[in-house]
Order: structure tokens, then sequence, then C-alpha cells
């Protein structure tokens, strides 16, 4: 048996700034594979034989799919779990999922509405665990993010991100994200719809240069990348969603408030979006928008992860020939 602690991948704050860049240079090479040669689309398929669980206890189409296809690019396979249709929507145990799935995968991927569960099943399992979205934190969305910035505008590292909206869990990854890869965050919610406190705090121990501000406005102006997201997320009760819209309304990402940031600024949204709330078409099809270069980024981004995760001592060179 495999007596090594498995890597998680649970939160960029878990990984060191090394390590996370040495997972988006593996994704672009293996990008830059993909589109030279379609086929095969990894000449060494490098996680031949590797089974990946994928458990979904909420909707998804990015992280699904772009899971799905990256195992399956570098010669692996996944298995669609969903809870309602496994044991542990009878009860059982995510202590016992978790043993019963690591003798039977290589490497689970979570989404849930608990964030206990995902930290349970991490405990638990001794193949690596790989958040897909948890109702405070969405790493893997954070990677292909700057994967996609740096592909449009060179180094992330001294630019300028604004988020404008909820103060969600997409944001809470930024927030990390910022810290890890040396940017500067200016975040503006509503004052009762802020990040949490815990995850400022842990940005400024870290010495990164994140600020919460009320202000929309003043988070945008002159950076060079704007960012939103939805403001319901699968999480948030239906039952106040009008009244977090109309908290949220000054929030919205629209060509006024586009024209405050960098002349060639870029805009970016996880989708799915929201037409009239936190975006306007205008701008959602507009020239700063790259949401669909950062949609396909996920697919690269992916593999990155799944490389670490799974790839053993030889991960760095998986994009390689
Ligand atoms: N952005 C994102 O994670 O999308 P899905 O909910 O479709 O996976
Ligand atoms: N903040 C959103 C992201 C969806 C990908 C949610 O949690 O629903």
């Amino acid at each position: 048996a495999n007596t090594a602690a498995p890597r998680h991948f649970l939160d960029l704050k878990d990984l060191d700034a090394t390590t996370l860049r040495q997972i988006l240079d593996v994704a672009l090479n293996m990008k830059a594979m993909q589109q030279n040669r379609r086929f095969p689309l990894h000449p060494r398929s490098p996680l031949a034989g590797r089974m990946l669980g994928i458990i979904l206890s909420k909707p998804s189409t990015r992280t699904r799919v772009s899971f799905e296809v990256g195992i399956r690019q570098l010669g692996g396979d996944s298995i669609m779990l969903s809870p309602a249709e496994m044991q542990l929507g009878r009860g059982e145990t995510i202590a016992d999922t978790a043993r019963v799935l690591s003798r039977f995968v290589d490497a689970i991927v979570l989404r849930t509405g608990k964030n206990d569960s995902l930290h349970t099943l991490a405990k638990w399992s001794s193949v690596p665990v790989i958040n897909g979205l948890t109702p405070t934190s969405h790493p893997v969305q954070i990677l292909a993010d700057i994967l996609t910035f740096e592909e449009h505008r060179g180094p992330v590292q001294g630019r300028t991100f604004a988020w404008t909206g909820d103060g969600n869990n997409v944001l809470t990854s930024l927030i990390e994200g910022a810290v890890r890869f040396g940017f500067t965050l200016r975040a503006a919610t509503p004052p009762d719809m802020r990040p949490p406190q815990e995850v400022l705090d842990w940005a400024k121990r870290e010495g990164g240069a994140v600020e919460w501000l009320q202000d929309p406005k003043e988070a945008v102006r002159g950076a060079d990348c704007v960012v939103t997201d939805t403001w319901i997320s699968m999480s948030d009760s239906e039952d106040e969603a009008a009244s977090r819209m109309a908290k949220l309304e000054a929030y919205q990402v629209n060509a006024n408030l586009m024209a405050l940031a960098a002349k060639d600024a870029l805009f970016m949204h996880c989708l799915p979006a929201h037409i009239g709330e936190e975006v306007t078409q205008d701008v959602f099809e507009g020239p700063h928008s790259v949401v669909f270069d950062e949609a396909e980024n996920r697919l690269h981004a992916q593999k990155g992860v799944l490389a670490w995760a799974m790839g053993g001592t030889d991960w760095v060179s998986f994009g390689k020939e």
C-alpha cells in the first residue's frame, strides 16, 4: 500500500507558490501539446489506467466536463457518482465512503454543499481529494482564471484585479490566489456580504495586497482585470434572493463601471452568468470579455491539478514530450 500522504487539492492556501506555478506550467504545456497535434491528445498517456471518481452533490457543467475530458486526455478514465444514487444518500458515512472509494479509484473530485464533507472525505481518503467547489471556496476555478489572464496579458504578478459583487466562494479562492501568485486584489461587496474575516486576516498575515472595499468604483478604477460572479450561489437560500439582488444592484459590471478600469482590462466570470444581474450583455459579449477562454482553461488547469495529484514524482514532465 502507498503510505505517503495523498496530495489533496483542497484550497490554494494549502499549496506553496512554487507548486501552484508548476501546476500552471504543466497546464500550459499540455494545452500547447493538445493544440499542436490533436491526436493522440497526450502521446505518453501519463495517467493510463487511473480512475477518477467524481462526486457532485450540486449541478455542474464546466467542472464535470473538464475533469472528465481531462482525465481521459491523460489516458485515464472517470466515473460520475451522484450522492442521491449512492448509499451516501441513505446515510452511509463519508468516512466509510472515503475508505471504500479509496480501494476503487485513484483520486476523488468532490463538489459539495457542506464544507465539512470535503474535509472529512480528505481525512479518511487514502487517495487525493480535489475540491470541485464548496460553499466557501472554488480553487480550481482560480487556476483557470490566472492561466487566462497570463495568456492574454503576461505575468499576473504585480497586476491589479478587482472583484465586484457577492463575497462568495469564488472570491475567497481569488483572495488566496492573489496572495500565492502575487497580484493586488481590490474586492468590493456590500458590507454584509464581505469575504470571511479570517480569509482577509490570513491574506494580511501572508503579506498579500488584498483590500476589501464597499465602493465598486473604487475597486475597479485602473484595474487590469474585473471579475464577478452570480449574486445567488448554489448554497444561498432562494428566500433571500430578492433582498440579495437589491443590495447587489450597485455592484453590477456594466459599461460605466468597466470604463473606470484600465483601457485594456479583461472581464472574467466563472460562469454560469446571469445577464442583466451581475453583468450586462454589452460587457459580457464585449471586447474586454474573455469568459469562454476562461471556461476552456478549466480543462487545461484541471489537467495540471490531476498531474500534480496523481502523477507521482514525474508530474512536472507531463506537459513535455
Ligand atoms: N464555473 C464552474 O465551476 O461551473 P460549473 O458549475 O458548470 O462546474
Ligand atoms: N458562486 C457560484 C459558482 C458557480 C460555479 C456558486 O457557488 O453557485
